[in-house]
């Protein structure tokens, strides 16, 4: 394992290049990613080093860059070179030494593609050949679960090269492709509403949800038509006022729980402080940022999930900025928080951004 595989959305390889270096600089590793656009993947590899090997570079790397903090990556993977001219009757033999090789037992395996439309033919592969390479990792005694740090991946490219991987159990995705898997009800107002869904299971584990996100408390939903995130609150129980100048889908309405009102969210103000803001209104990221800074710093709110529409060119340097911003904003106010950035699977030129004030 001398490498880093980072898996995107396509499109974006770019900007994950950029901070995952960024980030590996940042604690003293240095290295460069190689990165294609459109091939939803980015390999950091470290630079030679009379210190370390290149394999403890990329442990260390697992160990201090936490996937939590790249906003461009869905999935972090100790990898193996890419194995290609694979027989196609016996894929598994040569894929099984590299594991060997790692020495490592796993606790699962994960068989995928990056998220490219093209490589979508060779999921019927990935999910037959699964079961075949979970028998052999059991035959050659790799096969522990529930006793293993590690996950066994790999990544198909075509129907004859994948690329072996582990990943870390405390800093990976346990989403195949980290993409979560959500359950929507049906009747849910807007497609939208998936990003929430997302962003929370995403930002809050199931503590923090249970405790944070439930029956009885209050939310604001700027931009709120029509009206699926503010449906989804009302479905965990909270009071809603969703706050959009256009009308809300009748299905939005129908708990009892959400009250719309006609008024501009820039100018819009709770009458008393809540504990969630949230904001999907289509304006320019910068503004977002002034806006959910000043309601944690008002105190209008505790806490907020927040959409920023990424321009068409500098996307990652925009994130920075608005990420400086506002926390700037919020170190001047004396507010202690803490701010997350992701790039959700439902994201397409956009980011979803997480707020919260943390009280010492
Ligand atoms: C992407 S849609 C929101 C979808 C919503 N999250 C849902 O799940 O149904 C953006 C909404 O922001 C609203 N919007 C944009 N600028 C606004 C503003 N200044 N004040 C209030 N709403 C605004 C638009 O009217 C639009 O309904």
């Amino acid at each position: 394992m001398e490498r880093v595989l980072l898996l995107c959305r396509a499109g974006f390889e770019g900007e994950l290049a950029a901070e995952a270096q960024a980030r590996a600089a940042a604690v003293g590793l240095p290295g460069f990613c190689r990165a294609r656009a459109g091939e939803a993947r980015a390999e950091w590899c470290p630079s030679p080093d009379a210190e370390l090997t290149a394999g403890q570079a990329v442990e260390r790397f697992a160990r201090e860059v936490p996937l939590g903090e790249l906003v461009f990556a869905r999935q972090l993977l100790l990898a193996a070179p890419v194995r290609s001219g694979l027989p196609p009757e016996d894929r598994a033999g040569p894929l099984l030494e590299i594991f060997a090789g790692f020495g490592r037992p796993v606790d699962g395996l994960v068989v995928e593609t990056p998220d490219v439309d093209g490589l979508k033919p060779l999921q019927a592969l990935c999910r037959k050949f699964a079961p075949i390479f979970e028998r052999a990792l059991g035959r050659a005694g790799l096969w522990c679960p529930g006793q293993a740090e590690h996950r066994a991946h790999l990544v198909f490219l075509s129907t004859v090269a994948a690329q072996p991987a582990l990943a870390w159990l405390a800093n990976s995705s346990p989403w195949p492709g980290g993409i979560a898997r959500l359950r929507l009800p049906g009747d849910i107002a807007s497609r939208s509403a998936r990003k929430l869904e997302e962003a929370v299971v995403t930002f809050l584990g199931p503590e923090e949800r249970a405790a944070r996100l439930r029956e009885g408390m209050r939310a604001v939903d700027l931009g709120a038509a029509p009206g699926g995130w503010s449906q989804l609150l009302a479905r965990r129980g909270l009071l809603v006022t969703a706050v959009d100048n256009g009308p809300l889908d009748p299905a939005a309405l129908k708990s009892g729980l959400v009250e719309h009102q006609r008024e501009d969210g820039f100018r819009y103000r709770p009458p008393n402080p809540v504990d969630w803001l949230v904001c999907d209104m289509v304006e320019q990221p910068g503004r977002v940022a002034h806006l959910v800074a000043r309601w944690l710093a008002e105190g209008w709110c505790r806490e907020c999930i927040f959409n920023l529409k990424l321009p068409m060119k500098r996307r990652q340097v925009e994130v920075e900025r608005c990420r400086a911003l506002i926390d700037h904003a919020l170190d001047e106010a004396g507010v202690p928080h803490r701010l997350a950035f992701k790039q959700l699977y439902h994201d397409r030129e956009e980011v979803t951004g997480h707020l919260r004030r943390v009280d010492p």
